[in-house]
């Protein structure tokens, strides 16, 4: 299997973590492979908050008992869209790209629900979001606390789900 396979099936949603700094270089890189998922119209309506502040994280983590966790995180990076078309698919899939960037880097992430959810305007409030954009989702990173978090996900059987030109 390819590195870069490995990685897609390596990744896992890590909810507990080591108390340990991430440099901000790695933080900046992460955002830097977001940049470069893709986009309907290739719009890029994307807008990116690393939070490092404990309090402010706190707050977050305040916000629903699915995003509790948080507080035990070591940076959190909230993914923003202006309101096209396609914000919802193109915040996801940068989300995505964020959750792999971390993998690589062996950091730990959890996708935290944004839109839709009761708490995303509140969210919006506490980083200062400009009038408009959508949260698409808030994401945990940290080092893990188990090292070996990272191995092959149980997901459902390939046989099970692939269909070959039709169902
Ligand atoms: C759209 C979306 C929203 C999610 N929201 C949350 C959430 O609010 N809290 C949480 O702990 N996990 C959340 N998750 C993570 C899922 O629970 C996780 O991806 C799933 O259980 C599969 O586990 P895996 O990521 O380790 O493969 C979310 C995932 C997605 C794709």
């Amino acid at each position: 299997m390819s590195d870069q396979l490995n990685l897609l099936k390596i990744r896992r949603s890590v909810r507990e973590f080591k108390d340990q700094v991430i440099p901000k270089e790695k933080l900046k890189e992460i955002i830097d492979a977001a940049r470069f998922a893709p986009t309907a119209r290739n719009v890029q309506p994307w807008e990116f908050v690393v939070i490092t502040n404990k309090e402010r994280i706190n707050q977050l983590a305040g916000l629903g008992p699915n995003a509790k966790f948080l507080s035990g995180s070591a940076a959190c990076i909230a993914v923003f869209s202006t309101e096209t078309n396609y914000f919802l698919e193109d915040g996801s899939a940068a989300t995505c790209n964020i959750l792999l960037a971390a993998t690589a880097l062996g950091i730990g992430s959890c996708w935290i629900a944004g839109d839709r959810k009761p708490y995303a305007q509140q969210a919006a409030s506490l980083l200062n979001a400009p009038q408009g954009l959508k949260l698409i989702s808030l994401i945990a990173l940290g080092y893990p606390k188990d090292e070996n978090v990272f191995k092959t996900a149980t997901k459902r059987n390939l046989d099970e789900l692939l269909h070959w030109e039709k169902f």
